[in-house]
């Protein structure tokens, strides 16, 4: 199973800057990228179809960093999975830390979209992750096994082979306070067993990703831990140097 080293660029760059990185990333990359990596990178929406080809071309995947679970209809500012198809997107991240703790998504909307978005054909990040007040008072298995499960329950077997899910405790992300490897096993191996128990045998297929400041300094540890399958990366992914050094990490 090759690693996904994904880049989140959330609310960043204008369109000049997004070209800018994603044409340096590409052209640091290009017959680059090892056989046992595939790289994502997910700009915000008014960009998508400008960097597709631009990615494209260097073997990078294009995702969005949200979708709404409907194939089309009067859902103002909202955006379908088939219209990020048909801009080049293969990938969508749903339920991330801050779509959940900013704009309040609760586990029933990410279900939704979660499920539409994988039986329309895209592979799917499920971003998961306690907070530290949850961290602190001892429900961390609680709250990813919520996570989890209000997500997966009753997917069919058929799509879960797109599916990924991002470990990603919110007090590492952005705060430049990484997890350590150790917390990060654990925690990687809770949701393995968790996703075992809501998907079966299919469950082995899915890659648990690490995010929560990943930099280039201390990527190519965690990827060495054999529960990881790959990051997503935030902060560090916005400087094309900085992330392809992640890349090749
Ligand atoms: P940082 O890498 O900036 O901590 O962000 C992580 C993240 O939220 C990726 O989705």
């Amino acid at each position: 199973m090759a690693q996904l080293i994904a880049a989140n660029w959330k609310m960043y760059k204008t369109m000049a800057e997004a070209t800018a990185t994603a044409t340096a990333l590409a052209e640091r990359l290009q017959g680059r990228i090892p056989s046992h990596r595939e790289v994502l990178v997910c700009p915000v929406f008014v960009h998508l179809a400008a960097l597709a080809p631009i990615l494209r071309d260097a073997g990078i995947a294009l995702g969005a960093q949200d979708v709404y679970p409907a194939d089309e209809g009067a859902f103002t500012g909202e955006v379908s999975p088939k219209q990020l198809q048909d801009v080049g997107c293969t990938h969508v991240l749903v339920g991330h830390s801050e779509r959940r703790h900013i704009l309040g998504e609760a586990d029933a909307l990410i279900a939704a979209k979660t499920r539409v978005a994988l039986e329309r054909g895209l592979a799917v990040v499920l971003c998961i992750g306690e907070t530290l007040t949850e961290r602190r008072s001892l429900q961390l298995e609680a709250v990813l096994f919520r996570q989890v499960s209000s997500a997966l329950t009753d997917l069919p077997a058929a799509v879960t082979e797109r599916l990924i899910v991002a470990y990603e405790p919110v007090w590492a992300i952005g705060t430049g306070e990484v997890a350590t490897l150790e917390d990060i096993d654990a925690a990687h191996g809770l949701v393995r067993r968790m996703l075992r128990d809501c998907l079966g045998a299919s469950a082995a297929a899915v890659r648990i990703l690490y995010g929560g400041s990943v930099k280039p300094d201390n990527a190519g540890a965690i990827l060495q831990l054999d529960t990881v399958d790959g990051v997503l990366v935030g902060g560090a992914s916005l400087d094309a140097e900085s992330f392809a050094r992640i890349v090749l990490a």
